[in-house]
């Protein structure tokens, strides 16, 4: 709604300019014609077209920008069907620049619970050339790099693999997956200890 008044404050400028312009040009037309009769050759020769000009004026850009509000509101009409919801709503009443605010003091997922969440999709299957779960021989010389090179692969990514996996999880439980599937792999990493907050 605000825009709208906005648009209708606008509309009154030009409108008021227009009127403005339209009386400067008719004064002028007077002030000629005072002196030079001839001077009756514009398109405002009588005070009835001077009086249909301001009006057109006025309502000119009104129609106008009726038509380019309306354009505008079209546009921005949810589609049919898509009623709004809750969420819909607190997304688009949400202030700018909110903070997302993440518990840091949650507790931490166990590694097989992230493994599952993030990390199943392909290392349960060892798609994209992703070594498989359980699979020790595919394990084994990444076993040896040690743990902390798997979790630098895993935390920044490597090759197919995105950084965590694509999650959004915290370093400690993206540790602990690496733990897990290893684990299950053939190495006896120890789980790393939640950081002391
Ligand atoms: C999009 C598929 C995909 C997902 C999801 C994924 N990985 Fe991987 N991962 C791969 C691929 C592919 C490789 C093999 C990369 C290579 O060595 O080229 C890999 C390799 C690894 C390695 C061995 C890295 C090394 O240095 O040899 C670890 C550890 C690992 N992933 C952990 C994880 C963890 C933990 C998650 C979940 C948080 C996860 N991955 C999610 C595809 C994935």
């Amino acid at each position: 709604m605000a825009s709208i008044v906005g648009v209708a404050i606008c509309q009154l400028g030009i409108s008021v300019l227009l009127a403005i312009i339209s009386v400067y040009l008719y004064t002028q037309k007077v002030l000629m014609s005072d002196n030079h009769e001839e001077a009756h050759t514009g398109p405002i020769k009588t005070p009835k077209s001077f009086a249909w000009l301001v009006f057109l004026s006025f309502v000119g850009p009104i129609f106008i920008i009726i038509g380019l509000v309306n354009y505008v509101v079209s546009q921005t009409k949810p589609s049919a069907g898509a009623a709004p919801t809750a969420e819909s709503v607190a997304a688009r009443i949400q202030k700018v620049g909110a903070v997302q605010v993440r518990d840091a003091n949650r507790p931490l997922k166990a590694g097989e619970d992230v493994y599952k969440a993030q990390c199943a999709a392909c290392h349960a299957a060892g798609l994209a050339g992703s070594p498989k779960v359980g699979d020790k021989t595919a394990w084994s010389p990444r076993i040896k790099t040690g743990y902390e090179a798997l979790l630098n692969s895993a935390l920044k990514g490597k090759n197919a693999m995105g950084a965590q996996g694509g999650g959004e999880h915290n370093d400690t439980e993206i540790g602990r997956a690496v733990v897990y599937m290893a684990n299950a792999s053939g190495a006896k990493f120890a789980e790393p200890a939640a950081p002391a907050n």
